[in-house]
Order: structure tokens, then sequence, then C-alpha cells
């Protein structure tokens, strides 16, 4: 629908009722750009249509109508109807995050039920599986959404799992990069929150096995090149011989090769292995790199790992991470770059393959994410950390355009080949009106559309991992966090978040395939790649995005993709799909650990207040893990001598600590966390009396507001005494429960 038609709409909607102060579309207008009004859903232009004419909202709660009906509110003033739409908008937020709350509820109650302790629960089986070698990926992983959604009971009751039955003494090869960032952030983070001390314990046994993988070891010496080597097959001696054979066989004339490594490089190199390998075994410490190669984003997780040396003071876990980013720095000149290939070899060179390239997707994203979230955490503290991720940060930034690709939408669709919503989908998603359909189409998208291409030395591959869509997010925090909120930063990273939300949009389910490919004219298919496993990027984006503006149209596609995820519930979870533009029942039965951890997180503090994670104190890993930020949250200064000169040339790792090592005790939150009941706190009497004098008082505002304004009010009663605590003390509010605690949208629903 076009905006002028969306306006007609409207216009009937606010000319119902004749009164002189009522909002017209030009009002409108001005207070919501023209893509915002285009993203509201049919429900919600039928609520406001309501408030202005007089009316109430249909099964709003935050509204209620009185006996006095509209007559009485003509003369009412127009900042009051804004009001309203506001707190109709709150009401809406509220919703979304307990839908996101109840989708987490299902899915822990049966992961409690039938999967507890396992690495995953099947979603269409029901069944749990140990497909990552039995390390409780997914209840790891969650910890932290539990805390946060306020799932006291269930967080502790898993916590005392962790403590009791983890065990990571087994001989199991495991990824380093996925264990650090889902074991090792998810322990950490559980502890930040909690305070519970024998999280912490597992993390630092986890941290001492995983850093074995680094070529720096325990005392801070270089790991011999040997074991490095050794692990591709090649020894030191022809390892510059091989390289250059493949680099041949990959076709790649040999000035593209100096381009990329240097000139020379691969010859004269220390054969010194710089990154960590990519597996480890947990048990024996022996490593192996099972690709052969080294992933970009793989070599570096500097968050984690910066934490628990803020934790424990041992500096070695910190030191191993300086280390691999100078080394990337270095061999790939990674300062004047700003992008790197996303294959690399141990020595931290271009691994020769045509595979290889520049990509921000798959094996390159998280690599410049950290960049940035490094810095963030290092925020207070920049004097002593080391300074060299916020400068590649920088160049990053610089040379981010040259990925850029622009492509004009056509004006009309062309025939058939354009995905169209099938009847099925339709009436799978529900129509229009109360039942919550959304206006936007493809037409609706403003164009030219902007991408991001991955380059090699020769081409330009035109797709787009939906991985990528962590960047508009990224762009936002940068925002967050600068002095000056550069409007240009924030423009570019809507305009990518927008290529991302149109990824869902152009789909029959509303949920993006794992990869888009792009032409001159806009977005197409990739064959190979339509499936959909409940990846959280675009979500986290709009989440950041709406912390650092505050602008509707986040929310409210955010609330479209709630709707689309949660069309993808089972019986015991929620399912990957096999084809974002096949039959829904084409499912596959797997629910990945971040869908817990990330996807439901993210959407629950999308419609969250700020203070229920204030990003000025955490910040989020890349798997979603908040991290307290240095110099917050009783987290002491730094304890580590800061910035490691060029650590290729200079033998050992400096893991001394500056100072005579604090205790533990000095840095970290409070130790006693009983496991108490928290609803029984919650509806311990004290607190009661407290609800009730909250609820009086906002009764007494109702009545002032009633005779100043009328009758049709936002009622703050509702807030209180209403869902808000719905575990606990009070009575249900007026109308049908069960309505309220099936489903999400007033669709289900009666008066
Ligand atoms: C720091 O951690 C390393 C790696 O596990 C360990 O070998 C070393 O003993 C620790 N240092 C201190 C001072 O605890
Ligand atoms: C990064 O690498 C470049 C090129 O090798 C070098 O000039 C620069 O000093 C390095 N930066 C740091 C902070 O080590
Ligand atoms: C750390 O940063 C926060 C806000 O980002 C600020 O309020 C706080 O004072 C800073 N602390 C230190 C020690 O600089
Ligand atoms: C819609 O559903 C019906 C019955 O389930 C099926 O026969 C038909 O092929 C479907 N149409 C499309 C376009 O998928």
């Amino acid at each position: 629908m076009s905006l002028t038609r969306l306006l007609t709409v409207l216009g009937v909607f606010f000319s119902r009722v004749g009164g002189v102060l009522r909002p017209s579309p030009v009002d409108l207008a001005q207070i919501w750009d023209a893509q915002t009004l285009v993203s509201f859903s049919v429900s919600q232009l039928d609520a406001f249509g309501a408030i202005s004419s007089g009316d109430c909202p249909y099964l709003s709660r935050a509204i209620r109508c009185g006996s006095r009906g509209p007559k009485a509110l003509r003369e009412r003033k127009r900042s009051l109807v804004w009001r309203l739409i506001e707190s109709y908008l709150a009401e809406e937020a509220f919703l979304a995050r307990r839908q996101a709350v109840s989708m987490m509820r299902h899915v822990w109650s049966n992961y409690e039920l039938r999967a507890f302790g396992k690495d995953e629960l099947r979603p269409v089986s029901g069944t749990g599986a140990n497909n990552w070698g039995g390390i409780g990926q997914t209840l790891v992983d969650a910890l932290d959404t539990l805390w946060l959604m306020d799932f006291k009971e269930e967080f502790h009751r898993a916590a005392l799992w962790v403590e009791q039955s983890l065990s990571f003494s087994k001989d199991l090869n495991v990824n380093l990069f996925e264990t650090s960032i889902r074991h090792l952030g998810g322990l950490l983070s559980a502890f930040a929150l909690s305070g519970r001390r024998g999280l912490l314990s597992k993390a630092k046994d986890l941290g001492n096995r995983l850093i074995k993988a680094f070529p720096v070891d325990a005392n801070g010496r270089k790991a011999n090149i040997m074991s490095g080597a050794k692990s591709m097959g090649v020894d030191a001696k022809s390892i510059g011989a091989k390289f250059q054979k493949l680099l041949n066989q990959a076709g790649l004339p040999s000035e593209v090769v100096d381009s990329v490594l240097g000139k020379g490089a691969l010859l004269s190199e220390q054969m010194q292995p710089s990154l960590p390998s990519s597996d480890i075994n947990l048990g024996s410490g022996e490593t192996k790199n099972l690709a052969g190669f080294i992933s970009l984003a793989e070599a570096y997780v500097p968050v984690e790992w910066k934490y628990l040396t803020a934790l424990t003071s041992n500096c070695t876990y910190s030191a191993a991470q300086d280390q691999v980013l100078h080394a990337i720095n270095r061999t790939l000149n990674l300062e004047d770059h700003g992008l790197a290939m996303i294959m690399l070899t141990p020595l931290g060179h271009v691994f020769p393959s045509p595979q290889n390239r520049v990509s921000l997707g798959s094996r390159g994203d998280s690599f410049y994410e950290y960049l940035l979230k490094e810095a963030v955490f290092a925020k207070n503290q920049s004097y002593s950390l080391d300074p060299l991720p916020k400068k590649l940060w920088s160049s990053f930034r610089a040379k981010l355009p040259e990925l850029f690709a622009e492509a004009q939408r056509v004006t009309r669709p062309p025939g058939p080949r354009w995905p169209q919503k099938t009847e099925n989908a339709s009436i799978h998603r529900g129509h229009g009106g109360s039942l919550g359909g959304w206006f936007e189409s493809w037409k609706d998208a403003p164009s030219p559309w902007l991408f991001l291409k991955e380059i090699t030395p020769q081409h330009t591959v035109p797709k787009m991992d939906h991985l990528i869509c962590f960047l508009p997010g990224a762009i936002a925090l940068q925002v967050f966090h600068s002095e000056e909120k550069s409007q240009m930063d924030l423009q570019l990273a809507h305009r990518l978040v927008q290529t991302c939300v149109h990824m869902y949009w152009r789909t029959v389910s509303d949920l993006a395939p794992e990869i888009t490919r792009f032409n001159l004219h806009g977005l197409v298919d990739d064959a190979g790649s339509m499936h959909n496993i409940l990846r959280p990027e675009t979500i986290e984006s709009l989440f950041l995005l709406w912390r650092t503006t505050k602008r509707q149209v986040y929310r409210n596609w955010g609330q479209r993709m709630l709707c689309a995820f949660y069309r993808t519930k089972t019986r015991f979870g929620f399912a990957s799909l096999e084809n974002v533009n096949g039959m829904p029942t084409q499912r596959r039965d797997s629910m990945p650990s971040f869908f817990l951890a990330e996807t439901l997180k993210y959407l629950f503090l999308l419609f969250s207040e700020d203070s229920v994670l204030p990003l000025e104190d955490f910040v989020l890993s890349t798997e979603a893990h908040p991290m307290p930020i240095l110099g917050q949250n009783g987290l002491g200064s730094w304890p580590c001598k800061g910035p490691r000169p060029n650590s290729m040339t200079s033998g050992a790792a400096r893991s001394e600590p500056t100072a005579k090592a604090p205790s533990t005790g000095n840095l970290s939150p409070p130790a006693t966390t009983p496991p108490v009941s928290e609803s029984k706190r919650l509806c311990d009497s004290k607190r009661r009396e407290e609800l009730q004098e909250q609820i009086r008082e906002a009764e007494r505002n109702l009545q002032k507001l009633r005779r100043e304004y009328g009758t049709c009010v936002s009622d703050p009663a509702c807030w209180q005494s209403g869902y808000t605590f719905e575990n606990c003390c009070f009575p249900a509010p007026r109308g049908n429960m069960q309505c309220w605690d099936v489903e999400f949208t007033y669709a289900r629903c009666c008066r």
C-alpha cells in the first residue's frame, strides 16, 4: 500500500467523528515518518483511529472506556490523544515482551522435562540430543536469558546442574570459538548477573582448558611452530613452497599474492604460529585445525577472555587475545587495509584458496564486531588496555564503503518470478484488521537497496549472509557510545537494517533465508540456502537501533518478526525451517542454542525498559551474553600492563600483573545467592503492601485524569494489578484471562 493510500485510509478513521481537535493524517505524518507509518500493523492503525475518534481500542486494557462515551471526548485536548496513543504503544510493547517470555517458558519447560542437561532439545520429536559432545550447550547458553526474564527458580536449578553435573574433563574435541562464545561467555555472564561463584569456577576451569589452543602457553612462551604446522599436514621447511603451489593452483597472479600478503611474505616469514588452533581436546589439550585453515572470526574472541582476566587478575587470558590481534594486524597490514580475508594460515597469513574472500558474513562477522565491542568493554580503561581494536575498527569503518552495492528496486514486479505471498501463507499468518496484518509490501520499501557484497582479489560476490545483519546494530552501538551522535552513521545503519528486514518480508514465512543474493534489481533467492535456523542478527540490530534512536519503526518491525518466529512453534519448542518460502510443515527437528541465548533475549530486550539491561553498564557478546563494562559493577581497575607493542617480535607474552593481584573477592559481585523462590519473595506481605499502595496511587491519578479529560483514559492501574505480576499475588483483571495467556495478539481474544 502506498503512503498516499495509507493516509487516505487513516483519513477515513480520523474523520469518523467530527471534532475540532482530532488529529489529521498530516499530524500523524509529523509524528512518524512515512516508513514508520507504513510499518504499523492494521490493528495498530485501527487503534489509533479509535482513540482519535473517541472510541477505545479493541481489547486494550491500558485504555478503557467509561460510560460517558465518545461525545464527552470530543473536546479533549490533542495532547491527550497522543498520550493515549503512547499508552497504547506501551501496552503493545508490554504484550510483545510478555510474548517473548512466554516463548521462553514454552521452550524451557520442555527442555527441563525432556532434555535437561542435553546439548539441544529437538523441537519436533521432543527428545534431547548431545550433538555437541554432551556439555549442556542449551542449558549453559540460556542461563542469563532465564535470569533476565526473571525465571529465577529455573535459573538456580540449571546453575546447580552446572555446578554439580557439568564436567569439562572429558576426551572431547571442541571448536575453540563456539565453546568460547557459548560456554565461556554463558558461564561468565550468568555469574556477572547472579553472583553464583560455582559458575565462575566452572568458567575458570573451562578457560584453563581452552587457553591451550593459543600459541602463547601458560608460561607466556610461544609454543613450538611444529605443532601448529603439523596440524596442517606440512612441516616448516616445505610450508612456503607448498603455499606457493596452492596459490598457483588457485590461479592467483603473483602481484595479487604480493598485494594481499606483502611482498615476499611467504618465504621470509619466521615460522611461528600466531593464531590459535580452531579445535582443541578438552581433556588432553591436543589441538587441531580441522578445516586446514583458521577463520578470521574464530581467531579473536576478546570480550569473554578479557572479562575472565578482570575477574581472576590472570593476564594470560587477555594477553593471548592481544597477541592474536597484533599478529593479524601485522601479517595482513590491517591498520591500512581495514578489511581482511576470512581464511587464514596458523601464521596469520592469507590462506591460499579460491574460496577465500573478504566477507562480513560467515567466518568474518564477529571479528569486526569484536573490534568495536572490545573498545566498548574497555571504554573506561582505555589508558591501560590495548588501543589497537579501536584503531582497527576505525580502519574497518573507513574501508567499509568498498563493500557497498546498491540495487534499484524494480518498479514493476518481474512477473511470477517475484516471490509472492501465497494464499496459504496469508491464511497461515492471519488476515488484516484485528488479526494483525501489516501494510508493508515490497512496494513500500525505499530504494535503492544497500547491500554488502563479498570480494575476492578478482571477483565480486553478490551475496549477503543473514549473519551480516549484525552490522547495522554494531554501527548503532558505536553511535550509542560516542559523544557526537552521527546522523550519517545512523542513516547508514538504518539503510542496512532495512535491507535485512526486507530479507524477511519478501518471504512467505516472514523469516529471512540463511543467504540472500542480489542483482541490479534487488534481492534474489539463493536456491541452496533458503533455510532459516532462527538466527538473531536482525533482531539484535533492531534492538540496538531502538536503544540508540527510540524510533518506533524498529519496534514495529520487531513485532512483526516476533510473530514470524512465533509461527515456528511446535509442541516442544520452535523449529528451524527447511525453506522460508515452503510450507510451514517443512521443518527441521532442530532448535540451536542461540535461539534461547540470543533471539529470544533480544526480542525480550527490544520490548523492555532500558533499565532491564543498561547499555552504559553492559556490552553484549557476539552470543548476546552481557558482560559488565570495565569499571562498572564492582569491576576494579585493569590488572595487566597495557598496550602491548608488536608481540610477534617480543618473544614472550607479558602476563605478569602490574600490581599484586587483588583477590577475586574485590572484583566480583556479592557472592551470596540463596536459591530463594522469587515468586514467594514477590508475594511476601511487604511487597504486597507496596504494590497495593502503588495501585491506590495510580487510581487516585486516574480519578484526576477522568475529571480532567473524560472517561477514555490510560489506566495505570492495569499495569500494576494486571498482568505485570502474572505469577503472583493479585487477582486477574477483568476479562477472560485465558485469552491473554494462550496467545499474543488481541486476535484470538474476546472482550
Ligand atoms: C593464569 O592462567 C594460566 C592458564 O591457565 C595458568 O597456567 C597460570 O598458572 C595462571 N596464572 C596465575 C598467576 O594464576
Ligand atoms: C599494525 O600493523 C602495521 C603494519 O604492519 C604497523 O605499522 C602498525 O604499527 C601496527 N599497529 C600496532 C598498534 O601495532
Ligand atoms: C565508566 O563509564 C560510565 C558511563 O559510560 C560512567 O558513568 C562512569 O563514571 C565511568 N567510570 C569510570 C571509572 O570512568
Ligand atoms: C495451499 O494449500 C492447499 C491445501 O493444503 C494445497 O493443495 C495447495 O497446493 C496450496 N497452495 C499453494 C500455492 O501452496
